[in-house]
Parts: C-alpha cells; structure tokens; sequence
C-alpha cells in the first residue's frame, strides 16, 4: 500500500506546490543587460499578458517532468527527470516574478494546465523511455522556439523581462540536448504537429486568462 501510495503522494505534492505555492528559484534572476526603462501602460499589459504564458509554459513543464519522473523505467533518467524538474523550478519562480511585478495575474486556468500536462506526461512515460525522452526533446524544442518568438514580441524596453526568456531559452535548448543524448527517439510527424497544435491553444488562452 506505501508503495502504491508513495508516488500518489509525490505527485499530489508537486501539484500542489506548483499551483499554490511561492517557487523559490535556486538561482538568481538573470539581470537585464540595461537598465529596464519606464514602460507605458499598454507595454506593461503587453509584457503581462506573454509572461503569463511563460509562466503557464513552466506549470505545465513541472506537470511533465513529475508525471515522467514517475512513471521512467531507467532510475538515472528519473534522475535526469527530477534535474530537469529543478531548473523549471527556477523558471517557474521567475516567471512569477515577472507577473508580480508587471502587475499581471497568473492564468485562472493553472489547474486545468496542470492537470492535462500531466496526463501527457504519464502517457509518453507510458510508451517507454526513448519515446518519453522523444517527447521531452520535442517539446523543448518548440518551447525554445517559442520563446525565440516572444523575444520579438516582448516591449525592448522591458529588459528584465527580456533577460528572463534569454535565460529559459538557454536552459530549454540545453533540456533538449541532454534528452537527445539520453537516447530520445525522434518523434512521427503527426505527433509533433498535435502537440504544436495543443501549445498554439494553451498560448492564445493563456494570453488573454
Ligand atoms: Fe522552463
Ligand atoms: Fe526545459
């Protein structure tokens, strides 16, 4: 029974944390390269609205790493998984930052984020480790990307913020070299194409709620 309880608990934990309590980073926030300026009331909504979802983004990669830490087969990648879950944890707090500061609130739909990452989470464990490693490759990946995207978009005045997503893109593109080193299988098309599709809802709602 503790057995079976055990990772119940873990996971229920970790959920709990993400959602409701405060992330403390384990690194500092990354520091702007200037002096961040004073922003304009649309800036400031403007950067809110896509640091919400970033913040969203590391819900939902707390939710992941969790769910395929529990379910890996290979102890050393449960390891990897955990690690991994680490660092997010520092995006996860600095994001939050962000919105605290940015005067913007985190998405009403955290829950709901949290809870369907999860489920994808357990589901690539479940396929076996190189499949689940493809899956965190991937998503790493179009994460980078992403975040590649909002550096265009973010206010250039707004250099704290700027120097955050620098950083996760550094750290995203380093989660997805170790995955692929790991032994990742390189995921079907069709599934690659579905979780873009997924993402492209999770960032058009998380903008706006
Ligand atoms: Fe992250
Ligand atoms: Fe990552």
């Amino acid at each position: 029974m503790t057995l079976l309880l055990d990772p119940v608990l873990t996971a229920a934990d970790a959920a709990l944390r993400t959602l409701f309590a405060r992330p403390h980073a384990t690194r500092l926030m990354p520091p702007p390269s200037h002096a961040p300026g004073e922003m304009s009331d649309n800036e400031r909504r403007d950067a809110g609205a896509l640091m919400r979802v970033n913040h969203v983004g590391e819900v939902c990669a707390q939710a992941l790493y969790t769910a395929q830490a529990a379910v890996a087969r290979d102890p050393a990648l449960r390891a990897q998984f955990l690690e991994a879950s680490h660092e997010e944890t520092d995006h996860l707090a600095w994001t939050r930052q962000r919105l605290d500061e940015l005067g913007a609130r985190p998405s009403i739909l955290n829950p709901l984020w949290y809870a369907g990452a999860f489920g994808l989470g357990l589901l690539a464990g479940r396929l076996g480790d190189p499949l689940s490693l493809g899956f965190v490759a991937e998503t790493e990946r179009q994460v980078e990307a992403h975040l590649d995207s909002h550096l265009d978009r973010l206010p250039l005045i707004d250099s704290a913020s700027r120097a955050v997503v620098e950083q996760m893109k550094l750290d995203e593109a380093r989660h997805a070299a170790q995955a692929v080193h790991a032994g990742a299988a390189e995921l079907p098309a069709p599934a690659k194409a579905l979780m873009r599709m997924a993402s492209r809802v999770m960032t058009t709602l998380a903008h706006r709620i």
